[in-house]
């Protein structure tokens, strides 16, 4: 597991050192254009206002495997956020320390062909194609860096033991219900905003047949979810100020000012 110490000292250049070493096959090329014409077209229909924003702007760096460089010039100009090439998974506290920072840690692998519609491990093309898009919303984007300096206080001041397992529980189902398989109201239609429906044609077909209900913090905290497979279940949200109402309850039930 990869260990984030000194990220506030961490420059531009150092965070995407892991990138240069980078190198790709044809077959990641021929996977990579395969799986983003499989998702464009998913996405009809499907994806919300803000990251079909956010696409427009991006659209030409997802063409072939992004130079990770060159998406983070454009990240770091329009929305302020940086982006990390990161191999493995982070801890939590690490993981929510980066994104607290504006600092988007991106997986470098290019998933396999048998996971083209699905991966339950963090790649390249989840990480970019399904999330960068939403930052370009800055409230969004503001969400993302208040929640996770909320959820990174909260696990670095409760003891290790039952009640963080009951934190960390609490907070991977708050993360899966919002930014991987959120939905959000627009003109009364459910729309994604979550990456991992916005980077699955198979998750989009999934929602298209589940539907979704609505967002509730304490039903978000008791759904038990796999990332192994397409989700259960999926939580509605009228606006993203419904995300920093619940920002607001969770400080209040983990009594944080
Ligand atoms: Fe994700």
């Amino acid at each position: 597991m990869s260990k984030i110490l000194n990220i506030e000292d961490l420059s531009t250049n150092e965070l995407l050192s892991g990138f240069s070493e980078k190198s790709y096959s044809h077959e990641d090329h021929d996977r990579w254009k395969m799986m983003l014409n499989a998702v464009r077209d998913a996405q009809e229909g499907v994806a919300c206002s803000s990251y079909k924003k956010g696409m427009s702007i991006l659209s030409n760096s997802f063409i072939d495997i992004p130079d990770l460089k060159e998406l983070n010039y454009k990240m770091e100009s329009h929305t302020g956020w940086k982006i990390m090439p990161v191999d493995g998974i982070l801890g939590c506290e690490d993981f929510y320390k980066l994104l607290s920072k504006k600092i988007f840690p991106s997986a470098t692998l290019v998933r396999d062909w048998h996971s083209t519609s699905f991966t339950g491990y963090p790649d390249l093309f989840h990480d970019t194609v399904g999330h960068l898009p939403l930052f370009f919303d800055p409230t969004f984007a503001d969400f993302v860096a208040k929640s996770s300096e909320v959820i990174h206080q909260v696990l670095i001041d409760t003891p290790t033991g039952g009640e963080k397992e009951k934190a960390i529980q609490n907070f991977t189902r708050y993360g899966w219900f919002t930014w991987e398989a959120g939905v959000i109201k627009e003109n009364g239609k459910g729309r994604a905003y979550g990456g991992a429906i916005l980077s699955s044609a198979g998750e989009t077909t999934n929602l298209k047949e589940r539907g979704f209900d609505e967002f509730n913090l304490q039903e978000v905290f008791n759904q038990d979810f796999t990332d192994q497979n397409f989700s259960c279940r999926y939580f509605v949200i009228d606006s993203y100020e419904d995300l920093f109402a619940s920002l607001d309850s969770i400080k209040s039930i983990y009594n944080l000012n």
